[in-house]
C-alpha cells in the first residue's frame, strides 16, 4: 500500500493541487490527512471540497479545525492565528462547517501499525517540538509507526531499542523504517511550512518497501499570496508563504 501522509493545509488550495498532483503521479492508494485543513489561508471552502471527495480517506482534526468549527475558543492563539480563524468562521459555507464539526479526534488507529494524530498521541494539541517530547509521544503509541502534524517541521523520530533519535528532513529525502524500530514521523506542512523552505510539504510511506519519501513541491505562491491580501487577512500571512516561516 502507498500511503499519501499530508498535514496543515490551512486553506492554500494551490499548495494542495500541488500535493494532489504528485499523489496523482505516485500512484497513491490510501489518504492519510492529519488536521489544519482551514486557517490562515484564503481557500477554506474550496480546501474543504477537494479533501472531502479523495478516497480512501482517513483523517483527524487539527486545532484550527476545531476553532473554525466553534468547538473551541480562539484564547489560546496568537492575534494573527485568531484573526485569521474569525475570519474563516465568517467566510465558512454550512456544508464545510458540518464537515469540520464531524472531524474525528485523534489519534485514530489503522490497521496494526499506523497511528494518525495532530499534536500528540497523547494529546492533540500538543507540539512534539524535540527528543523529550517524542520519548512521551512514544509512552503512548500502540502502534509501531506514529503519523503527526500541528508543528509544520518535516521530522522523523526512532525508537530503538530504548535510544531515542530526532532527524530533522531536509529537501527530498527517502528513509528506510527497520522493522523493529518505532516511528514517530511528521511530513511536514502543506500550506504554510515553517523550516525555512517555502516549498509545499509531503510524505509517500510505502508498506511493502518500508519507506518513507518526503517531498518538497513548487506550486503557484504568488497566487496564494493574492488571495490572502484581497481577502483582507493580515498581509503577513501572505508574507510568510514566501519565507517559509
Ligand atoms: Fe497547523
Amino acid at each position: 500500500m502507498r500511503y499519501l501522509i499530508f498535514a496543515d493545509i490551512h486553506g492554500n488550495l494551490e499548495a494542495l493541487q500541488a500535493v494532489l498532483d504528485l499523489a496523482r503521479n505516485k500512484k497513491i492508494d490510501h489518504y492519510l490527512f492529519l488536521g489544519d485543513l482551514v486557517g490562515y489561508g484564503a481557500s477554506p471552502n474550496e480546501v474543504i471540497e477537494v479533501i472531502s471527495k479523495l478516497q480512501p480517506l482517513s483523517l483527524v482534526r487539527g486545532n484550527h479545525d476545531k476553532a473554525v468549527a466553534g468547538l473551541e475558543s480562539t484564547d489560546m492563539f496568537n492575534p494573527v492565528a485568531a484573526t485569521a480563524i474569525e475570519w474563516t468562521r465568517n467566510h465558512i459555507q454550512p456544508e464545510s462547517k458540518e464537515f469540520l464539526v464531524n472531524l474525528k479526534k485523534g489519534p485514530v488507529r489503522l490497521g496494526r501499525s499506523l497511528t494518525l494524530c495532530h499534536g500528540a498521541p497523547f494529546d492533540e494539541d500538543y507540539y512534539i517540538f524535540g527528543e523529550f517530547d517524542a520519548a512521551e509521544a512514544f509512552n503512548h503509541l500502540k502502534t509501531a509507526i506514529g503519523l503527526f502534524g500541528h508543528t509544520h517541521f518535516p521530522v522523523v523520530y526512532s525508537l530503538k531499542q530504548g535510544y531515542l533519535e530526532g532527524q530533522l528532513l531536509v529537501g527530498n529525502v527517502q528513509i528506510y523504517l527497520e522493522p523493529e524500530v518505532h516511528y514517530l514521523i511528521n511530513p511536514g506542512s502543506v500550506g504554510q511550512p515553517r523550516d525555512r523552505n517555502p516549498l509545499a510539504s509531503c510524505g509517500i510511506f510505502d508498506s511493502e518497501r518500508r519507506t518513507f519519501e518526503l517531498y518538497r513541491l513548487k506550486y503557484d505562491i504568488p497566487g496564494a499570496q493574492r488571495k490572502i491580501l484581497a481577502a483582507k487577512l493580515p498581509p503577513s500571512l501572505a508574507e510568510r508563504l514566501s519565507l517559509g516561516i
